[in-house]
């Protein structure tokens, strides 16, 4: 994909092998059978350990909260149900901007999909579902080494 920026500096990929994976193979991954039938579960956990900036978790946080409104019957409900979603995906990642960076694409599809069952549901936001996605999804975003497991 040429307008996907893989690579943000050769120092960077030299220095931690920062790499980022395309999209197309992040959804090839992610459609394995195995990994679609635990799809089918909201409270799946998911852990990147050298998350980047969420390329998979972001993908998972997506088919996840879809599965969320297909089985949600109200807002309250779908509310209920992407909090569980929140608390099953982890990532660590070792540098802080990428951290930064992938915090708020999670944060920014929660709102999304957040938005889609409010205009579904014909309801209202609340600020304190939004909080504690924030919470959630800054709690388990950690900048950290996954190979010293210092984090
Ligand atoms: C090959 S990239 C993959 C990123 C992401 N998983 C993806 O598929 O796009 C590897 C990432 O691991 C991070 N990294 C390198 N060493 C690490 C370590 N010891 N602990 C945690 N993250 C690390 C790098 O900063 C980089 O963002």
């Amino acid at each position: 994909m040429v307008d996907e920026n893989l690579i943000k500096s050769n120092e960077r990929v030299k220095a931690h092998g920062e790499v980022f994976t395309p999209k197309r193979i992040v959804k090839q991954m992610l459609d394995q059978p195995e990994l679609v039938e635990s799809l089918n579960d909201l409270s799946t956990t998911f852990m990147e350990p050298a998350a980047g900036e969420g390329a998979f978790l972001t993908e998972l946080l997506r088919r996840k909260l879809s599965l969320a409104n297909r089985l949600s019957t109200d807002l309250k409900s779908y509310e209920a149900n992407a909090e569980i979603v929140l608390s099953s995906l982890y990532g660590i990642e070792l540098l802080e901007d990428n951290v930064e960076v992938l915090v708020m694409r999670m944060y920014h599809i929660f709102s999304q999909y957040y938005f889609q069952a409010i205009r579904k549901w014909n309801g209202e936001g609340s600020r304190k579902v939004n909080s504690s996605a924030m919470t959630i999804i800054a709690a388990n975003m950690q900048q950290g080494d996954a190979i010293k497991k210092n984090y």
